[in-house]
Parts: C-alpha cells; structure tokens; sequence
C-alpha cells in the first residue's frame, strides 16, 4: 500500500475529549473518527487492525469446533419478553419501533435470538453438544460512554453460545474455551489476567473473566504473588483466622449522645474502626429485610449478598421502615432476638471471640468488650459478604493478597439452563423422554481488545503494535529528491511486495521528520528506511519500533533485504507465542 493513495489523518494533538492513551493514540494515528457519543468510525488502519484481531478469533473458535453464524442485530422484542429481559435490560437496550408500531431492540447480547434459533433445530440428545457463535454488532446505551472504543455504545463483539446435555459436557467445553481465550489473547500480543469472576446462582468455578491489567480498569482484582490465584474483587472469598478464646468478662455499656458513625466512635474511644461492629440496614428486591453485622473497617459485597439472597437489587430501609421493625438506626448491635420480619446475618470478618464496641439497641449508647459467642450465641453461622481487601488471606495459600485495577477483555460463563428453560428449547434423551439442555456464554470485545493492547503497547513516541495484529507487518520510508530515485525505491517496494511482506510505502511528499513522526506515531513493527545514504551509499536500516534497535547494512540484493525483514517479523512473532 502507498500512503499517497491512503487516507492518513494523524493529528500532533491529543483530541481534548480523551483521557486515556489508546484513545487519544487511536485518534491521533488516524485509526479512528467520533461521530456521537460512544460511537466512532473505523478508518482504513483501523479497520485493517479490527479485522486481524476478528481473525484471530475465528481461526481459534473455528479450531475449537466452534460454528460461526450471522444473526441479525435488529431483535424482535417478543424474544426479549420471553426471557423477562425486556424489563430487566431497562435503559442499556436500544429499543425501535417499526412502521407497524412493532417493537425491536439493537442486540445488546445474542442469548435469546441463538436459544429461539435453535430451539426447533435440536430435537434429540444426539444433536448436542453444539458450540455457536458470530463476530458481530451490539448496541449498549452505556450510562457513560468513555475511555473512547473500550465502552462504547456500538461495539463488535464475538459472542458464543453453547448447548449441552449434562453439565459434564459443559465443563468439557468450557475448558477449551478457557484454552482458546487464552490462546486468543496470546495471539493479540495481549497479556491478561484471567480472574474467577462472580457466576451469579451457578457457583463454583462457573466464570472466568479475562483482565488486562491497568490503572484504568473499572474492576479490581485480587492477585496472590505465592500461588497464581487471581479472582475479581467481588468474587474472592474472604478468609479469616479466628482467637479461639475471648478475654473479656462481661459487657459495659457506654453513654455515646449523637456519636453513631464510624468515624466518629473511632474518635470518641481512641481506636480503630476494625474493633467495632456496623448493622447495615438493606432491603432486598423490595421483598425482604436484611440486617447485616460487620466488621467496623468493611464494606458490604453487594454481589455476595444478592447471590446468596438470590435477589438483584439492594436498598438501605429507610428511617421509618427501621422504627417499624423496632431497630433504633446508628445504635443497632447484635442481639438474641430481632423483630420477625428481619433476616439477621452476621459476616464472616467477625470474630466471635474477639470484643467489640458495638450498639446497645437504645439510642446514645454503646457497649463496649461485647462479645458475640458469649454475649448473643455459639451457634451464629459467619457468611461472607465482605468485599476483599489489600493483605485479605489468599484463598488457596493464605499469603497476602495485594489489588489492580483491570479492564474486563473476555468473560466465559456458564449460563446453566436459564434461557432453554425460558425459551422451553427441550430434546430428547436416550429413552425418548424430553429435557432441558444447559448453556454456556463466552464473549469477547473486539474493539475494546485493540485498545487495550494500544493501553499495553504505547509510548512516549506513539502505539508499538504486535506484529500479529498491526494495521501493517512493515513499513517503507523513502526520502527521495529525484524522479530516478522514487523508481529505484518503487521497485523495492514493488520486490518486497511479490514477496508477501504486508508492506506500508510511505511515498508522500514531505519531509522526513513528519513521515519518521507518522510512522512511529502509527506504530509499525518494522520500519525501513531508504533515504540519502542509500544513494549515497547504499545503505539501508531497518528499525525495530518496539525496541528501537536500528540495524544498518549496505544493500547487496533484493534477497538480503527480504531475507532480514522476515528474519525480523519471524523473530516479532515468536516474541508474542512466548
Ligand atoms: N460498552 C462496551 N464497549 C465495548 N466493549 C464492550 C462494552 N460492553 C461490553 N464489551 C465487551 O464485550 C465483552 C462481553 O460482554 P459482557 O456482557 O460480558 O460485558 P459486561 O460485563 O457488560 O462488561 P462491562 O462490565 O465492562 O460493562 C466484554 O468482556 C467486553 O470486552
Ligand atoms: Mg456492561
Ligand atoms: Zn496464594
């Protein structure tokens, strides 16, 4: 390809919209354009970028026995009904109406149109296992857009669904594809992190996401530096080892007026907020109350507390619902009995033996040296639904664990039987009785994944790409004065093409620092330069972006060249397969 025949766009200005790197390089390298809120054009480097890292993708799926399909992205909202997400969705799903007043939705995610598809296609047990997927549009009405393609409103994403017999041949698939994944992202020059993630009602080990990790991340990660755990925030399991004895004698209740909050009581007796007990105050789905007692120092897990609850949203009750179920709101502490209509929990970051300052369930008071084994019960159950912290136990070697921050690339899922059961998708068994197949989910953003690599592959000079998905393998500068000096470089360029080599000619009229700035902005893993001292002297160098080693040699032949570009790209290769 040559630049003079390429729509090139760089800018020297990061965009004053963008905040993050691979935004602002993406923009500035010409790889793409806004046009709204959370949505961008893909121009041709870009899309080429785009279209290698799909690639990858489908060869991978494809190996892994997987069927690509192509659904359309217009969805009929019946299906949507069907599942109950038409509610539950709320505002994220882009909703239409046709001409007959007949409502659609963009696809925020292919669930239900692959379970409706298949539905009267599988008849028999025979027909599964099956593993379908497609590398398509979704539409999110994200809340906040931002960080430029990594959440954006119109997104590529492969989306893969699998239907099985019994959750043995779900395991089975879900392995490969925590093979191919990582495979996948190997293969995109992407180093991640795959995380045990929350799995919602399934349990167990039923969700892997695939981190990068980074500043920007929305997600936290638990990592343990010993063994190689790693799990979502969310997810990891909180460990704590308990005194087997309490010190203590007996309880003092303590005049406390107006001294309710952590903060606060930390001050009034001199110590930290971990020696106290907080009653959390929740309502669940509007359906049940919660009191939940925990450690002074620690945050709820929302997610922990709905799984078990098997509920989706929680509130705190407010000050009226509190006194009707008799609490007394900031001076609540554990007790024997509460009110009937309370479902009481106690976290596991409490110890039972330990003695904590905790309400007197009487307003302006406390008592301190309280005990809970002693001075409520033996037989309170501890469940955890505390969010881990920075130097929580590792759950498999009970080390330290230290926090990151990750961007979410991937997520498998086992789904379980969640949509065949909505859609009534049943086949039949080896006795021609009829039953439920169970599903897996696996998902990868595209876009997001050339940005995140652009995040792990930047610097002060612009993008460095890994070979395997650069918008091009090679690219050519050429500073040439004279007519007889273009030809000569044309028929280099001309050879190296024949050749196979994904070359980028730099052909423009312009001054060698701007063509130098453009290519390394852009970020092409190997670069060619043929200038004045080639015609002086024949000499040519061949960059390596990434490293920034220049090796100069004096040109001898076609051959020589060729054979020291591919030497270079093969080595660029074997750098990703690790
Ligand atoms: N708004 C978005 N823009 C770009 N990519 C996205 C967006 N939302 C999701 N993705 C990509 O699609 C993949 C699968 O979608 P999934 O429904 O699991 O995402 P999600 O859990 O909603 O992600 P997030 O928590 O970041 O919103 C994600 O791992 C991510 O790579
Ligand atoms: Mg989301
Ligand atoms: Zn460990």
């Amino acid at each position: 390809m040559k630049a003079s025949n390429y729509i090139l766009p760089t800018a020297k200005e990061d965009p004053n919209d963008a905040v993050v790197a691979s935004h602002k390089l993406m923009m500035r390298a010409g790889l793409i354009r806004k046009s709204a809120s959370g949505l961008y054009h893909y121009l041709p480097l870009g899309f080429r970028v785009l279209k290698k890292i799909e690639n990858i993708i489908r060869e991978e799926m494809d190996l892994s026995g997987a069927l690509e399909f192509q659904l359309p992205i217009l969805t009929p909202a019946e299906i949507w009904e069907e599942s109950g997400r038409w509610e539950r969705m709320g505002k994220e799903m882009f909703r239409i109406k046709d001409r007959h007043d007949v409502n659609y939705s963009l696809g925020p995610t292919h669930e239900e149109s692959f379970t409706s598809l298949l539905k009267p296609i599988f008849k028999s047990y025979k027909d599964l296992p099956k593993n379908v997927y497609q590398i398509h549009t979704k539409f999110r009405d994200e809340i906040r857009p931002r960080f430029g393609v990594i959440r954006s409103r119109e997104f590529i994403m492969k989306d893969a669904y699998s239907f099985h017999n019994d959750n043995v041949s779900l395991d089975e698939t879900y392995e490969v594809m925590r093979k191919t994944y990582r495979k996948i992202f190997q293969r995109c020059g992407l180093k991640t992190i795959p995380v045990q993630a929350d799995s919602g009602s399934m349990g167990g080990s039923g969700s892997e996401e695939f981190m990068v990790v980074s500043p920007i991340g929305e997600e936290t990660l638990s990592l343990c530096g010993k063994c190689d755990y790693s799990g979502n925030v969310e997810k990891t399991p909180v460990i704590i080892e308990y005194k087997t004895s309490h010190k203590s004698t007996k309880f003092e209740k303590i005049f406390t007026e107006n001294i309710f909050s952590i903060d606060k009581l930390s001050e009034f007796f001199k110590t930290k907020s971990e020696n106290f007990i907080k009653a959390v105050y929740l309502k669940a789905d509007n359906k049940f109350n919660v009191l939940l007692f925990i450690r002074g120092d620690r945050e709820v897990n929302d997610v922990k507390l709905n799984n078990f609850l098997n509920t989706t949203e929680l509130r705190p009750l407010s000050e009226k619902e509190c006194t009707e179920l008799e609490l007394v709101p900031g001076y609540t502490g554990p007790k024997k009995e509460f009110h009937k209509d309370i479902k009481v929990f106690y976290d596991i970051t409490l110890d039972p033996n330990e003695s904590y300052i905790v309400g007197a369930n009487e307003t302006n008071h406390h008592n301190k040296d309280f005990v809970i084994s002693r001075d409520v019960s033996t037989e309170i159950k501890y469940r955890d639904f505390t969010k881990s912290v920075e130097g929580d136990l590792c759950p498999n070697c009970k080390s330290s664990l230290t926090q990151e921050k990750g961007i979410e690339v991937g997520h498998i899922f086992k789904l379980g039987d969640k949509y065949t059961k909505a859609f009534e998708l049943k086949i039949t068994d080896k006795n021609g009785k009829l039953f439920t197949p169970t599903m897996g989910c696996y998902g990868i953003g595209v876009n997001r994944t050339m940005a995140t690599v652009i995040e792990q592959c930047n610097d002060q000079k612009g993008i460095f790409w890994p070979i395997s998905i650069s918008p091009f393998e090679v690219s050519l500068v050429s500073i040439t004065k004279e007519e007889k000096d273009r030809i000569a470089v044309e028929n280099i360029y001309n050879y190296l093409k024949s050749q196979s080599i994904e070359i980028f000619w730099d052909d423009r009229d312009l001054g060698p620092g701007f063509k130098f700035k453009d290519s390394e902005i852009i970020g092409f893993p190997i670069r060619i330069t043929i200038g004045k001292n080639y015609f002086e002297k024949k000499e040519i160098s061949i960059l390596n972006r990434k490293s920034g080693i220049e090796e100069t040699f004096i040109f001898d032949s076609n051959e020589t060249l060729r054979d020291k570009i591919l030497k270079l790209r093969n080595d660029l290769y074997l750098e990703i397969s690790g």
